[in-house]
C-alpha cells in the first residue's frame, strides 16, 4: 500500500490532463492546413526522403465494451464494411495520385476492430495498399473474441509481426461489468496459434480502474498473464470521459475506484510484472527485455505517437479511414469522423480532412521535449525555455521546483530527470510546459491518475 505521503501526492496531482499522443493536444489544435497545404507538407517530407508509416482505421465492432473510448461504430452490417474498405483503398489511391508513389516503412491496422472484416476482405485491403511490395513492419489490434485462425493467416502471410490483443481483464465479474466476456482459454488458444506461426511480438492491452477490480482481481489477472507471457503489455489507466462518451456513465452506477485505489491497482500490476522480468517503459507500458520495444528504449529510440509507444516511427504518418489522424512533423490533420460522411467525401475524389494544426517552431520544441520526457524520462530544457516568454518560464521553474521538493524530479541547471517517485506523474510534468492548458476548460481530458 502507498504511504500517506504518496496518497497526498496523488490528491495533489490527480487532475485532468492530456495523454500527449500529440503536441499540441488535440483540443488545442488551431491554424488548420487546407487540403493543398497538407499535401504540400506531405510532398515536402517525401522529397526530403522521410520515412512514411500508414495507420488504417477500421471503426466497426460487433458489440460495445462499456468502457470504450475509441472511435468505433457498433454494427453487424458486413455490406457497409465492404463499401468502407473500397473507400479506404480509394483514399490511399488519392494520396498516390496527388503525391506520387509513397513507399511505406510500416502499416498499423487499428480500430474499432480490424478483424471485424471477413478474412477475404481484410486480405483485399492489405494487398491493395501494399501492392507487390513487402511490408517491413506490420502491427495489428486484434479482439480475440472475433479473430479467427483465417484472420491470423491472412495477417501473418502479409507480413504482420506484431499482434496487440485486447484483454482488459481476465476476471469474470469485471468482464461482466464491462460487457466483454472473454474466457482465458480463448486467449490462450490464440496466443498458441500466433506463437506456433512465428509471430514476433505479442502485446496485451490491460486496463486498471474498471468497476469490480481490486488488488486481488488484478493479481489473479496477472497470474493468467504470467502463463501466456506476452512480449509487451500496455497497462492503461481507464480514461473516464462520460461527457464525451455517454455510455461510460453506466460504469459510475456500478462504482469506479477512487484515485488512490486506482494507483494501488497499478502498483500491484507493476510489482507483478517487474517480478516476471518486464521493464516499465515510459507511461503505462511494459516490455520483456528481448522485445524490440525494449531495445528501442535502451537505445533512446522509443517514440510516442497516436498509436502509443512504438519502436518504429517515421517522420510522416498517414492515417486512412474515418477519424484517423495524420502527422507530417510540420502539422496534423484529422479525417471526417462519421463513416458515411467519410465515404461520401472520399468517393467524390477529395481527402476527407476536417481540421488540423500547423506547428509553430515553439510547438516543435515543446513536442520534442514532451517526447523526451515520455520516452526517456529526461530532457535538456535549455532550448525549449529559450523559446518561451519570461512569464511562462517563471511558472515552469516554480512548478518544477515544487515537484523537486515533492521528490518527483531532479533539475540541475537545465537538465531534468524524472525520479522513480515521479513516474506516475509524467503527464503532470509535461503539462507544466504546455502554454495551452492555462486558457482551456478542464472538461476536455481524462484525469492524470
Ligand atoms: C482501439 S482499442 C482496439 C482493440 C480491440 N478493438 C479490442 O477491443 O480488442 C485499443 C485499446 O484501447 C484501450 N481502451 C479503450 N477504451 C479505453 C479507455 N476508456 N481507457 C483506457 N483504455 C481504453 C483498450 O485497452 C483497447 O484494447
Ligand atoms: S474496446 Fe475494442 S471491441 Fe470493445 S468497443 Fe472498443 S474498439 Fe470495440
Amino acid at each position: 500500500m502507498p504511504m500517506i505521503n504518496d496518497q497526498l501526492l496523488i490528491q495533489k496531482y490527480d487532475r485532468p490532463g492530456p495523454r500527449y499522443t500529440s503536441y499540441p493536444a488535440h483540443p488545442h489544435w488551431k491554424q488548420s492546413p487546407s487540403q493543398s497545404e497538407w499535401l504540400e507538407q506531405v510532398l515536402l517530407r517525401k522529397e526530403l526522403g522521410a520515412n512514411f508509416d500508414l495507420y488504417v482505421h477500421i471503426p466497426f465492432c460487433s458489440s460495445l465494451c462499456i468502457y470504450c473510448g475509441c472511435s468505433r461504430v457498433i454494427t453487424k452490417d458486413m455490406e457497409l464494411a465492404s463499401r468502407y474498405v473500397d473507400s479506404l483503398i480509394k483514399e490511399w489511391n488519392l494520396y498516390q495520385e496527388k503525391c506520387g508513389p509513397i513507399s511505406l516503412s510500416s502499416i498499423h491496422l487499428g480500430g474499432g476492430t480490424p478483424t471485424f472484416l471477413e478474412p477475404s476482405l481484410l486480405s483485399k485491403l492489405i494487398t491493395s495498399i501494399k501492392g507487390n511490395k513487402d511490408i517491413s513492419w506490420g502491427a495489428v489490434e486484434v479482439d480475440p473474441r472475433v479473430t479467427t485462425k483465417e484472420h491470423c493467416d491472412v495477417l501473418i502471410r502479409n507480413g504482420f509481426q506484431k499482434f496487440s490483443l485486447g484483454i482488459q481483464d481476465f476476471d469474470p465479474v469485471v468482464q461482466k461489468n464491462i460487457n466483454r466476456k472473454q474466457p482465458y482459454e480463448m486467449v490462450e488458444d490464440m496466443v498458441s496459434y500466433l506463437r506456433d506461426n512465428g509471430v514476433e511480438s505479442i502485446n496485451f492491452d490491460i486496463i486498471y480502474g474498471l468497476p469490480g477490480q481490486s488488488v486481488e482481481t488484478i493479481k489473479s489477472t496477472f497470474e493468467k498473464v504470467e502463463k501466456l507471457k506476452p512480449d509487451t503489455i500496455a497497462f492503461y489507466s481507464y480514461a473516464h470521459v462520460p461527457w464525451k462518451i455517454k455510455s461510460q456513465k453506466a460504469l459510475e452506477k456500478i462504482g469506479l475506484p477512487k484515485a488512490e485505489e486506482k494507483r494501488d491497482l497499478y502498483e500491484e500490476g507493476k510489482r507483478y510484472l517487474e517480478k516476471l522480468g518486464y521493464a516499465e517503459l515510459g507511461m503505462d507500458h511494459f516490455s520483456l527485455k528481448d522485445d524490440q520495444l525494449y531495445h528501442a528504449y535502451e537505445k533512446g529510440e522509443l517514440k510516442r505517437s497516436f498509436m502509443g509507444y512504438t519502436s518504429k516511427k517515421g517522420e510522416c504518418l498517414i492515417g486512412l479511414g474515418c477519424s484517423s489522424i495524420s502527422s507530417s512533423g510540420l502539422g496534423y490533420v484529422q479525417n471526417e469522423k462519421d463513416v458515411t460522411a467519410y465515404m461520401n467525401t472520399v468517393n467524390s475524389g477529395n481527402l476527407p480532412l476536417i481540421y488540423g494544426h500547423t506547428m509553430s517552431q515553439q510547438d516543435k520544441m515543446i513536442d520534442q521535449t514532451i517526447q523526451d520526457l515520455m520516452c526517456q524520462g529526461k530532457t535538456d530544457l535549455e532550448r525549449v525555455l529559450n523559446s518561451l516568454d519570461d512569464n511562462h518560464v517563471n511558472n515552469i521553474r516554480n512548478t518544477y521546483n515544487e515537484m523537486m521538493s515533492d521528490g518527483l524530479l531532479n533539475l540541475e541547471k537545465s537538465n531534468l530527470e524524472i525520479l522513480e517517485k515521479g513516474k506516475p506523474f509524467v503527464r503532470n510534468i509535461c503539462m507544466a510546459l504546455d502554454p495551452n492548458l492555462k486558457i482551456k476548460s478542464e472538461n476536455q481530458f481524462s484525469r492524470t491518475i
